[in-house]
């Protein structure tokens, strides 16, 4: 029987523990032997809750017992969970954990860390909660060279926007709403202003490429430009507001990775994916484009990731596997794909100098298909006369 325990007891951390005891037949068939959950570090009380006999406030307790070979880690954050990964690791011990800033900010090193040490160090929860990108990414998809990947990468996020478009809900309501239903990250800005969707492409870039690609190295824009008034000109075009994680290889092998809100048409696959939902197209050179969608935030969804990894870890713990990324990505400034753009200004406005263009309004337009380059000079000169309130790239 291989023991478990878990660092925090949180939303995720609480799921964790509900399904390794109320699917324990299940796991135990899968794996081949019982998952017992030995402890449970947290700093709070829990009185009356059914594991509240496994909780503990020392970390050593879970570090220094030889009987627990997987820990979950739920922390969040990078402070805590940084020093208590390492030192996890460096006993040997194998570390599952959903917690994207800590991966996205010390994947290469805590990767070779367990490398080094013998054990594993898994993150499937990571990026869009419940859905599977990570293991397809490591696994299924490794006959191709993977050239772009994109999608709708945050739950909090596309539930405000999902609700802006189809109830006139306020940002407000919306962000209240998905705090409660426990989408939101402790701190909602790090959602809102496109972080958490950073940290989620800088994973995907890392593993797609196999070199680290830092958030630092991503331009990132979140929500909070985005007015009911922008919302409702995209939809007369039959557009839907979406937040956008994006990454590319570009052909001389330099990456190129972003965030910001896009205008994403109707025939584009993640112009359906809505609320809580994510959306993720992975484009490999022999398979063309692979969709994975579904519940990205939640207790359920993303501790169902998470419990995976424990079983992939409990099954294969005498094979650990070889950095998935190191250092030394080679980071682009930008790319050359084409698209249409959409501006909105902040008075009634002249748009030749986009070439082709179509108006939406006296003030808002879309431009002719131009890569960002060309996109970028125009606007420049634009804005000698114009105040810009908006100007979004269009995914058709
Ligand atoms: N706050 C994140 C989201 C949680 O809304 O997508 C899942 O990573």
């Amino acid at each position: 029987m291989k023991q478990i325990a878990i660092l925090g007891f949180g939303t995720v951390g609480g799921g964790v523990a509900d399904i390794l005891a109320d699917s324990a037949d299940l796991i135990a068939a899968s794996v081949g032997e019982p998952l017992a959950l030995k402890k449970v570090l947290d700093l709070r009380d829990f009185p009356g809750n059914r594991f509240e006999s496994l909780l503990t406030k020392n970390f050593e307790d879970i570090l220094d017992d030889p009987d627990i070979a997987i820990v979950v880690e739920c922390l969040g954050g990078k402070t805590f969970a940084y020093d208590y990964t390492k030192r996890l690791l460096a006993t040997g011990k194998s570390v599952i954990t959903s917690n994207k800033d800590l991966v996205a900010a010390y994947g290469a090193e805590l990767l070779e860390l367990a490398y080094q040490n013998k054990a594993h160090y898994l993150f499937e929860a990571s990026v869009g909660g419940g859905i599977p990108i990570i293991r397809p990414l490591t696994h299924d998809l490794k006959a191709n060279r993977i050239q772009e990947i994109y999608g709708i990468l945050n739950g909090t996020t596309n539930y405000i926007l999902t609700g802006m478009t189809d109830k006139g809900s306020t940002f407000e309501d919306t962000l209240r709403d998905a705090q409660q239903l426990g989408y939101a990250e402790a701190n909602p800005a790090s959602d809102v202003d496109g972080k958490d969707t950073a940290n989620k492409v800088s994973i995907l870039a890392s593993l797609a490429f196999g070199k680290h690609v830092y958030p630092t190295a991503i331009p990132t824009e979140g929500i909070r430009s985005i007015s009911d008034e922008d919302i409702s000109l995209a939809l007369s075009k039959g557009y839907h507001i979406k937040l956008i994680g994006r990454t590319t290889l570009n052909d001389d092998g330099s990456v190129y990775s972003y965030v910001a809100p896009h205008l994403v048409g109707e025939n584009n696959m993640l112009s359906g994916v809505n609320g809580v939902f994510n959306g993720i197209v992975v484009r490999g050179d022999q398979v063309g484009d692979v969709m994975f969608y579904g519940r990205g935030a939640g207790k359920y969804p993303t501790a169902s990731a998470v419990v995976a990894d424990v079983i992939d870890c409990a099954k294969t713990i005498d094979q650990p596997q070889p950095p998935l990324w190191v250092d030394g990505a080679a980071i682009s400034e930008g790319s050359e794909q084409e698209s249409r753009w959409y501006v909105r200004a902040g008075e009634t406005c002249n748009a030749s100098v986009f070439g082709a263009f179509d108006m939406i309004s006296a003030s808002a337009f879309i431009t002719k298909s131009m890569n960002q380059h060309d996109f970028i000079r125009a606007l420049d000169i634009f804005k000698k006369t114009n105040t810009v309130v908006n100007a979004l790239r269009i995914l058709d």
